[in-house]
């Protein structure tokens, strides 16, 4: 069997190639919706719907464990489906998101102040802040909507993207935020950016460089799953949409050149 990750768009293929960096053995299948991406600007409904068909997807590919990257899925989806959707559906397999392990590896460095930037839907649903209380009360947490950022990603807008990230990160800059948390797959690619902007006095806290070491722990943990996943280094990648610009997008986001075969979903 697999471990299968999903992603909105190609975001995510950054956190694979950080887990594949990790772990190089195990056998991946990668997932990501392009035909429905962007998933930040729709409703819960929409968002529960697609993220319930990839998964579906994946484990129909063999996949025993699926990390859904997308927060913005994780945040809609995450709970419904671990505790509804798959002891009926797919019983004996999980899927993990990816919002918890962020908090809790901001909180494991002692910040008093977290700040967060995410799509309007990850905002909206306040999803960080109500885990955040749930975990460490005490800690302070500023977030700010950034819906253009995906967008311009995606649609090779590097022309736009400092004076979009400004304009966004400017009352973060001034509400005291110790630690900023990039609650989007694609906003790792823009982390030099971001850092450049909020200045040295603020801990920049990017998911491809958490996650892996949490999985790594979570299947350590979970024999059930961890036994299952074969370790033969090999990467499979799906889109559901595929033009020649998502394939250079690809490929550019994941650092090498990669196959993507486009799938129904
Ligand atoms: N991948 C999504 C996330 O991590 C953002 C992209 C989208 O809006 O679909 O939230």
């Amino acid at each position: 069997m697999k471990l299968g990750i999903f992603d909105s768009g190609l975001g995510g293929l950054l956190m694979t190639r950080a887990v594949q960096a990790h772990m190089p053995d195990l056998d991946i299948v990668y997932l990501g919706d392009t035909l429905r991406l962007p998933y930040g600007n729709r409703s819960e409904t929409s968002i529960f719907e697609f993220t319930k068909r990839a998964i579906d997807f994946l484990f129909a590919q063999d996949c025993a464990l699926v990390i859904i990257a997308c927060n913005t899925a994780s945040a809609t989806a995450l709970r419904k489906l671990q505790q509804e959707y798959l002891p009926k559906a797919h019983p004996g397999r999980n899927v993990l998101g990816v919002i918890v392990p962020t908090l809790e590896a901001a909180i494991d460095k002692g910040f008093d102040k977290l700040g967060l930037i995410a799509t309007n839907y990850t905002v909206n649903s306040n999803v960080f802040h109500e885990e955040l209380t749930k975990i460490s009360p005490d800690i302070k947490f500023d977030q700010q909507a950034t819906p253009l950022l995906v967008p311009l990603i995606e649609n090779g807008g590097d022309l736009w993207v400092d004076d979009v990230l400004r304009h966004y990160l400017a009352p973060l800059k001034t509400s005291g935020v110790e630690c900023l948390l990039l609650g989007c797959t694609h906003y790792s690619l823009l982390k030099d950016k971001i850092k450049t902007i909020v200045g040295d006095g603020v801990t920049l806290l990017c998911q491809d460089e958490i996650i892996p070491a949490k999985l790594e722990n979570y299947l350590a943990r979970h024999p059930e799953y961890s036994d299952k996943i074969s370790r033969n280094g090999l990467a499979q990648f799906y889109v559901s949409d595929v033009t020649p610009h998502y394939r250079a997008a690809a490929e550019k986001i994941y650092g090498q050149a990669i196959e993507i075969e486009k799938v129904e979903l």
